[in-house]
């Protein structure tokens, strides 16, 4: 396993690609329960438009669609962006959801604080290093509006799957090809720095144990 910057971020992304390919909805075509928890914390903070990176296939977009949201979803997956496009056609949702091609290593295409919510499940426990992971929520915290909210989940430190991990250099682990981080506190705090720090949350999904962040830009 490569994990120089530019060789594991490629690796990742065809790993990623062949995942999709083979494995059409890959994670199934219910939302997560983080979509579920951020789609009633956008609705009450009167928040209609959503930025979601890492939406895979689109089970959480999707789902944010359905319960009237306007989401852009991003990947760095062409092949997965290819069946949430095909499903939100099928689904007559397309007007609500559109999805481009983008690896959250380089900026994030919208301009300074012009997007209300960001959501992201299981994207930020990828194959990032630190540093990396700080420019990403520095990058989210420079789009979102005063007042905007970023929802995250990531898997969790005490996460029973976290055994069947290799680890690698600088806090990665590899499982089957894939390369990612467990998160312990001292990480979410330290990347909820410059933010209101809403919750972070434990809880389990299936096997995994996660944790559930949610930032506010500050107003002022
Ligand atoms: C565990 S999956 C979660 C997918 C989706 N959020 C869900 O919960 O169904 C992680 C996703 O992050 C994407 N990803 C990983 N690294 C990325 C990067 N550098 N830029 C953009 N997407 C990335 C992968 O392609 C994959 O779709």
């Amino acid at each position: 396993m490569k994990t120089g910057h530019v060789e594991l971020a490629r690796a990742q992304q065809e790993r990623w690609q062949t995942a999709y390919a083979h494995h059409p909805q890959l994670h199934g075509s219910e939302p997560s329960a983080a979509a579920q928890w951020a789609a009633e914390a956008f609705g009450a903070a009167g928040i209609d438009d959503v930025l979601e990176l890492g939406a895979g296939h689109g089970r959480d977009a999707l789902f944010l669609a359905r319960q009237g949201f306007s989401v852009h979803a991003t990947d760095f997956s062409e092949s997965a962006l290819d069946q949430l496009r095909l499903e939100a056609q099928r689904e007559g949702l397309d007007d609500r959801v559109t999805a481009a091609l983008h690896d959250v290593r380089d900026p994030l295409p919208p301009a300074d604080a012009t997007v209300n919510a960001v959501f992201a499940n299981l994207l930020l426990n990828m194959a990032f290093s630190r540093a990396e992971l700080r420019s990403l929520v520095a990058e989210i915290h420079r789009v979102l509006c005063l007042g905007g909210l970023f929802v995250y989940a990531v898997w969790s430190v005490a996460d029973p799957c976290s055994a069947n991990w290799q680890q690698l250099d600088g806090g990665l682990s590899v499982h089957d090809g894939f390369v990612g981080r467990f998160f312990d506190e001292q990480l979410v705090a330290e990347l909820a720095d410059q933010w209101e720090f809403g919750d972070a949350t434990p809880y389990d999904e299936g096997r995994r144990r996660l944790w559930r962040v949610t930032l506010t830009k500050p107003a002022s």
